[in-house]
């Protein structure tokens, strides 16, 4: 029996006239973690991306190199099919414009119109104003200045034959449409916003361009002389990629078409007239199905500022995946912003972003609890039961809940929140049951870190959609295999289990899947290298030299640590100085002080003081001390300690 949902996802397919930058970089990222997490959870899933290569500004931007539209578009399809596999984007198809598949589809769906609604197209004259940047046509009223509303591109006046589709016809039915199915329009901010622009009353849509204007572009189905307008063109992608007007039965269309699977389109804020008005208008005189979603997410501003090509602040992947990787990039862009909203783009952001939830929480999570097994459990998951206490269990609980419906809701933002909220239980719960205390409890310390290894399957897990090669890194780590992916089939939701079988897997330690991103090596050498545009951060170093002051990054470097002081007494040749034991949670370590003019060693021993845990080891009078202790000189020059405040276990993280 069938019992997989089924669920259909796509990007819009993008202009061939340039080279992808990073807005359509977040599309796919987004759209390939929600098809991961849909595999994940047993759903079928078709994942579509591809390329719009007809219209006016392809022809004009071929022009402009001395070539023809089909090479330009034979020359940048290549860039985009060489970044997606760089970034893990899994599409299952990615089909192009000019392909004849996609002709059939297109024409399909007018000889389908003309059939089911045929006072849909009619023959008229346009007048009125293009914008060749949006592909789109705009009445007097809503120009100023000679520029489009929407993206500020210039305009031209237009006065041609044309093709008109009567969308005037279809106000009522869409608005039920956006009435009886709220999730047709998500957010739903947008959703009163095309309501709002529907209900002002529709005019009736250009379809066509005369062919003595526009060349590039598919014929009008029987009329040569004009072209069909890019818009109806591109939209039909969504049904020719499924085999929509191929001869005889098409499969695909059955199957993830209509009501038998979910359908999501993902776009830009800038397009979603075109896929909530005009797309569902097409469809409904053609009567097919019309799709279950459009979800229009925000834009990506550089450093606050719109991106521009005259601005000379366009953000273009191959750039950043050199300098940051695949992981860093992806998990960033769907970390970063709640979809739906703006977010703005920079290398410190993105830097800052990475170091703290993968470098500093998650994968020092990893790094931590794999040292344990490697050290005390001879590298091997013990096969202890699991020892799950209330706390842990109540924040598991929760954060599988946030993560699952934050991919319910297309939200990764707020599902890979979850993930390290998650971590940081799991980091609390080390604390509690301190497993590197393991005298006389072995059988307790084995206990804990099988849970913890639990755990980690978990979050690798739940961390494919995000960042597949991360998460297979991780999962290898843990000994588990190279996919953490890999058991996943329809019908079988792999986040269901609560247990993984991790007991006798043998762990690898000692690696840092996630390595700190160096601020300064990178932002540096970035500007050194004279990359497109100079960084904040070149800027940001000076100003470190000018004024003395440090970032918040530079303070982070510091790692100060919670320590319980187990044991001390006077350095044997010095007066000034004390030796000291201090408990930091995963290990002990000998500390050389001076602080013997103002503490006795029975007044320090039980103490919980505060600790440079990663200060390089020095030799003080023939001592090594590992660390430094934080005090501060009192009103008579001698040293006071700093002490905290509870009952803070050691090895807690001061920040
Ligand atoms: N070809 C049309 C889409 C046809 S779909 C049937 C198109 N192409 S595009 O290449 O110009 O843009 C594709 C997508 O990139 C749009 O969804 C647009 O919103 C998105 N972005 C372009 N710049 C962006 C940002 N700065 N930030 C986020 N996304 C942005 O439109």
């Amino acid at each position: 029996m069938d019992t997989a949902r089924r669920f259909y996802v796509t990007t819009p397919i993008y202009y061939v006239n340039d080279e992808p930058h990073i807005g359509h970089t977040y599309t796919t990222i987004v759209a390939d973690a929600l098809a991961r997490y849909h595999r994940l959870i047993g759903d079928e899933v078709y994942f579509l991306t591809g390329t719009d290569e007809h219209g006016q500004k392809m022809q004009r931007a071929a022009e402009q190199r001395r070539i023809s539209p089909q090479q330009l578009a034979d020359q940048v399809v290549e860039n985009y099919q060489r970044l997606w596999p760089a970034l893990g984007i899994s599409y299952d198809d990615f089909i192009r414009t000019t392909e004849a598949r996609h002709r059939r589809g297109v024409y399909a769906l007018f000889e389908k119109i003309r059939r089911e609604t045929p006072d849909a197209l009619y023959k008229g004259t346009y007048r009125g104003l293009y914008c060749t940047g949006c592909e789109a046509f705009f009445a007097p009223g809503q120009v100023t200045d000679g520029v489009c509303p929407e993206q500020g591109h210039p305009v031209e006046e237009v006065e041609e034959e044309s093709w008109f589709f009567r969308l005037s016809a279809f106000g009522d039915r869409l608005l039920e449409l956006y009435d009886t199915r709220p999730e047709f329009v998500l957010p739903v901010t947008r959703r009163n916003e095309v309501r709002g622009f529907v209900a002002e009353g529709l005019k009736d849509l250009s379809i066509s361009r005369s062919r003595s204007q526009v060349s590039w572009g598919l014929p009008f189905p029987g009329d040569e002389q004009h072209v069909v307008y890019v818009w109806f063109d591109a939209l039909t992608n969504y049904i020719s990629a499924l085999g929509y007007g191929q001869d005889g039965a098409a499969p695909l269309y059955a199957r993830y078409w209509g009501e038998a699977a979910g359908q999501l389109h993902l776009i830009g804020k800038d397009i979603l007239r075109f896929h909530a008005v005009y797309w569902p208008a097409f469809l409904m005189a053609a009567r097919e199905p019309v799709p279950t979603s459009v979800f229009a997410h925000g834009w990506w501003l550089r450093d606050e500022a719109k991106m521009s090509k005259t601005r000379g602040n366009v953000v273009k992947p191959w750039p950043l995946l050199e300098d940051f990787g695949a992981d860093a990039l992806r998990w960033f862009l769907l970390r970063e912003i709640s979809l739906g909203l703006d977010g703005s783009y920079s290398d410190e952001a993105l830097i800052e972003r990475t170091n703290a939830d993968l470098s500093n929480n998650i994968g020092n999570l990893f790094s931590r609890v794999l040292a344990l097994v490697a050290r005390h459990e001879a590298g091997t998951v013990p096969a202890a039961e699991p020892l799950v206490d209330e706390e842990l269990g109540e924040a598991i609980e929760q954060a599988r809940d946030r993560y699952r419906s934050g991919f319910d809701r297309h939200d990764p933002g707020s599902a890979l929140r979850a993930l390290t909220e998650w971590a940081d239980a799991v980091n609390r719960y080390l604390v509690r049951k301190e497993p590197w205390r393991r005298e006389g409890r072995e059988q307790s310390c084995a206990r804990v870190l099988r849970t913890a290894c639990e755990q980690l399957a978990q979050l690798a897990l739940r961390l494919h959609p995000a960042m597949p090669q991360g998460a297979s890194r991780l999962w290898s780590s843990l000994g588990l295999g190279e996919d953490p992916a890999a058991e996943a089939r329809p019908g079988q939701d792999l986040l269901d289990a609560r247990r993984w079988p991790v007991a006798g897997s043998s762990v690898r330690a000692g690696e840092r899947v996630f390595p700190r991103l160096d601020k300064k090596k990178l932002l540096g050498e970035a500007a050194a290298t004279g990359s497109d545009e100079p960084t904040a951060g070149g800027a940001a170093e000076t100003e470190t030299e000018e004024t003395g002051m440090i970032d918040i990054d530079t303070f982070q470097q510091i790692d100060l640590r919670t320590a319980k002081v187990v044991a001390c007494e006077p350095h044997p040749d010095a007066t000034k100085l004390l030796r000291l034991e201090v408990d930091l949670g995963t290990e002990k370590r000998q500390l050389v002080a001076g602080i013997a003019t103002a503490y006795t060693p029975e007044q320090l021993v039980g103490r919980t003081i505060v600790v440079v845990a990663n200060l390089k080891p020095a030799k003080l009078r023939g001592l090594l001390s590992e660390g430094m202790l934080l005090a501060a000189s009192g009103p008579d020059g001698r040293p006071l300690l700093l002490s905290v405040d509870g009952d803070l276990p050691p090895g807690s993280k001061v920040s």
